[in-house]
């Protein structure tokens, strides 16, 4: 893709505004940050979902924001094009709105050009300070997985018309305070919508079907070398005989295509 330009900000809202899907993908390193990249990925999360994948560990609430500054210097080096986000992990953020400003600090020194943070209502005034202090934020919703034993396991978020006022509320109230990007994770397709409906901001989703305006996925959940029973959304887009890189380069135009994902087979 040589044409390709740099994903920024402004590129980003251009995309939202003309309807164009936004592809993103986990990346926790320099190799995989080179191949998603030259294969078209707009947004490379470096998400704290690398405790999981990479580390082994059961949730992602023992990641440290050493290890997250870490992983994005590591795929600030590989990348070229693509916009950068930086999972600000567990711990790092709850205490105060000085912590979070610091550990955003870190994370945007490591090479992130964006941050994330999970949660609504209460972290409406974080987002705020940071917005105002010149770092821009995804806001993440539906189920968080930080709040995973609070929510009682990996369970669909927002299914009575109730979770479902209150997501949209926290939604709003997030782009309000000047989050530039919304993860909206495991909620029913037509929540999905609703909320979509009711936002300026892209929302990306993950397992909130086709009426996002752009994917996200789970690197080594897409390239099936993830272990284990894999959640309905995913869709491996390894098959015999593909590359790594066709295998992104088909994620990157199936999502802006519309064909993925197909709300009778990955939503619910
Ligand atoms: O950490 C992560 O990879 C995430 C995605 C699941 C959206 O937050």
């Amino acid at each position: 893709m040589t044409d390709r330009q740099r994903i920024t900000l402004h590129r980003l809202r251009e995309m939202h505004a003309a309807g164009e899907k936004i592809a993103m993908l986990t990346c926790y390193d320099a190799a995989f940050a080179r191949v998603l990249d030259e294969a078209g990925a707009d947004v490379l999360l470096v998400g704290d979902s690398l405790g999981m994948v990479v580390q082994g560990l059961a949730t992602t609430l023992p990641v440290s924001l050493d290890e997250m500054a870490y992983h994005t210097t590591c795929v600030a080096r590989g990348n070229r094009l693509a916009w950068i986000v930086g999972d600000l992990p567990f711990g790092s953020y709850q205490e105060s709105t000085e912590q979070a400003v610091r550990s955003a600090t870190r994370l945007m020194q490591a090479g992130a050009h964006m941050v994330k943070l999970e949660g609504g209502g209460w972290t409406v005034p974080i987002v705020q300070a940071l917005v105002e202090r010149g770092i821009p934020v995804c806001a993440h919703l539906g189920f968080t997985p930080q709040s995973v034993h609070a929510l009682g396991g990996y369970r669909i978020q927002g299914r009575d018309a109730t979770a479902a006022q209150r997501l949209i509320r926290d939604a709003r109230e997030l782009a309000q305070a000047g989050a530039s990007m919304l993860v909206l994770e495991l909620t029913p397709s037509s929540v999905a919508r609703d909320l979509v409906a009711s936002l300026p901001i892209p929302v990306i989703g993950i397992g909130a079907g086709s009426g996002c305006g752009g994917q996200v996925l789970v690197l080594h959940d897409m390239l099936g070398v993830t272990g284990g029973r894999q959640p309905r959304f995913v869709r491996n887009f390894m098959v015999p005989g593909v590359s790594v890189q066709e295998a992104v380069r088909r994620y990157v135009s199936d999502v802006k295509s519309g064909a993925f994902p197909d709300d009778a087979t990955h939503g619910y």
